[in-house]
C-alpha cells in the first residue's frame, strides 16, 4: 500500500474513490519530527560493521568486560525467588532496593541523596529525553559545552531549544564565560572524561562552575556515565554535591555492568521530580523490572568492588596502547591529550584537514573514527575527531592508528594542492 509523508499539507484519510481506485493515506509529520535526525555515529557504525574494518568509532564497552557469569546466576536467583513480581508491571519510579542502592552509592561520591529523589530510567539516554520534555519549550535556551555529547543534542533538539555553546577550555566550561548562558533553562555539563573530548574538570573548576551557575540562577544537568572508569585517580565529587536543588544528576549502569540492560538513573530535586516521573510514565510506564532486579542482585553485595578494578585495568592498558600508537603514528601538527578515564581520545588535526571528508579514506584504509563536527551545536570544528580505545585490543588499536596516520600524512601532502 503506497503512502506519502508530508510536512505541511493536511492529512488525507485512505478511502476508496468513486472510480474504485484506492486513495492512499498521507502522513503529516509533527514539526518536532523534522528535528529528529539519524545518529551520525550509528550511521558510521553501520559502515564499520563491514568485515576487515577496525572501528575506533563507537563508544561500545569491551564485551569481554561484561559480567556474564554473575548475570546468569542473578537471572536464575530472580526467577527462582521473585518470578512473578519480576515479570509483572512495576512502579514507574523504579525498583525500591535499586533506588536505595543508587542513593547510597552517590553518598560515597559526596552527594546527599534520598532514594525518593531517584528515578530509574531506561538508560541515561532516556533521562536526557525526559529532562528535555519537562524543561524545554520551543525557543527556550539550553546551554551546552563545545563540543558536547551528541546524544544529548539529539535528545534535546526535538523540543526545539535554542542551543547556546559556552566557552570551554581543556577543563570544560570556563566559569567567567557562563554569563552567556544566563536565562537558559539549564547548563548540560559532563565533568568526568567527557564524551567526546575525554577532558575532565578539576575540583576548583567544579566549585567555580557551580558557584557561577548559582549566581546566575542557572540550573545544572550533570551527566556522569564515565565517573567510575578512572585510570589514575578517582575524580573529584560531582558538581551536584555543591549545587543541591539547583541540579539534576544522571548516571548509568551501561559502563559499569552492561549497556544491554538499558539501566540508568536520574536524581532530581523534589520540585521537578513528579513531572519527570509523569513524563516517564507517558514514555514507557517503567524501566524493565526484571532487568532492575537482576542488576540489583548482581551488585547488592559489593560485586562492583572487584569488578570495576578489572574493567579499569583493562581499559587503562588500552588507553596506554592508544597513546603510544598516537605518539608513534600521527603526523606532526596533530594534537591530543591523554584522558584520565572514560573511553575516548580527542584528536585535533592541522586546520587544513577536514575529518568528515577524510572518513571514507580512513575506512578504505581499514579503520574508522567519528568526526568531531557533529558534537558541536554550532560552529563545528571540522579538524577534530574522536577515537574510542575500549572496544578493540591493543594490537588492533596499533594497526588502526597506523592506518589513520598514513591517511592523515597523505592528506597533508595533498592539502596545499587542494587550496587555491
Ligand atoms: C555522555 C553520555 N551520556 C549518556 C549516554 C547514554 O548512556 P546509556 O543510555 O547507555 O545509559 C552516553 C552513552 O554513551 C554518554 O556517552
Amino acid at each position: 500500500m503506497p503512502t506519502a509523508v508530508t510536512h505541511a499539507t493536511a492529512a488525507v484519510a485512505g478511502t476508496a474513490t468513486a472510480s474504485g481506485a484506492a486513495a492512499h493515506a498521507e502522513w503529516q509529520l509533527a514539526r518536532r519530527a523534522e528535528r529528529l535526525n539519524p545518529s551520525v555515529i550509528r550511521e558510521i557504525l553501520k559502515i564499520t560493521e563491514r568485515p576487515g574494518i577496525i572501528s575506533l568509532a563507537g563508544g561500545l564497552p569491551a564485551p569481554e568486560s561484561f559480567p556474564v557469569q554473575a548475570m546468569r546466576e542473578a537471572c536464575q536467583r530472580v526467577l527462582a525467588d521473585t518470578p512473578r513480581e519480576a515479570l509483572q508491571y512495576a512502579a514507574s519510579e523504579g525498583f525500591g532496593p535499586l533506588r536505595e542502592w543508587v542513593a547510597q552509592q552517590l553518598g560515597t561520591l559526596g552527594m546527599t541523596v534520598n532514594a525518593a529523589q531517584v528515578l530509574i530510567t531506561t538508560g541515561s539516554q532516556q533521562g536526557l529525553d525526559l529532562v528535555g520534555k519537562v524543561l524545554i519549550d520551543a525557543g527556550s535556551r539550553v546551554a551546552v559545552e563545545a563540543p558536547t555529547y551528541l546524544g544529548a543534542l539529539q535528545a534535546f533538539a526535538p523540543y526545539e531549544p535554542e542551543f547556546v555553546a559556552v566557552d570551554c577550555d581543556d577543563q570544560g566550561p570556563v566559569p567567567e564565560a557562563l554569563g552567556a548562558a544566563a536565562g537558559a533553562r539549564f547548563l548540560y555539563v559532563l565533568p568526568n572524561f567527557q564524551n567526546p573530548s575525554g577532558r575532565s574538570m578539576g575540583a576548583q573548576r567544579r566549585s567555580a562552575v557551580a558557584e557561577a551557575a548559582a549566581r546566575l540562577r542557572l540550573p545544572l544537568v550533570e551527566d556522569n556515565p564515565y565517573g567510575e572508569l578512572w585510570y589514575d585517580a578517582p575524580p573529584p565529587p560531582p558538581l551536584c554535591a555543591a549545587a543541591g536543588d539547583g541540579a539534576i544528576y544522571l548516571g548509568s549502569f551501561s559502563k559499569v555492568l552492561a549497556p544491554g540492560l538499558r539501566l540508568g538513573y536520574l536524581v532530581a530535586p523534589q520540585a521537578i521530580y513528579p513531572k519527570l516521573l509523569q513524563a516517564k510514565q507517558a514514555a514507557d510506564l517503567h524501566t524493565p523490572g526484571f532487568n532492575q532486579r537482576v542488576a540489583f542482585e548482581v551488585i547488592r553485595n559489593g560485586f562492583l568492588h572487584t569488578h570495576l578494578p578489572q574493567v579499569r585495568s583493562r581499559y587503562k592498558a588500552q588507553r596506554d596502547a592508544m597513546r603510544t600508537a598516537l605518539e608513534r603514528h600521527l603526523p606532526a601538527g596533530c594534537r591530543f591529550s591523554v584522558p584520565a578515564g572514560g573511553m575516548f581520545f580527542w584528536v585535533e588535526l592541522p586546520s587544513a584537514l577536514d575529518a568528515v571528508a577524510l572518513l571514507p579514506q580512513a575506512v578504505q584504509a581499514g579503520m574508522a573514527y567519528v568526526p568531531g563536527a557533529p558534537f558541536y551545536c554550532q560552529a563545528p570544528r571540522l579538524n577534530t575527531l574522536r577515537l574510542s580505545f575500549v572496544t578493540v585490543a591493543p594490537a588492533l588499536i596499533e594497526q588502526a592508528v597506523a592506518a589513520l596516520g598514513r591517511v592523515l600524512a597523505q592528506a597533508l601532502v595533498d592539502a596545499p594542492k587542494a587550496r587555491p
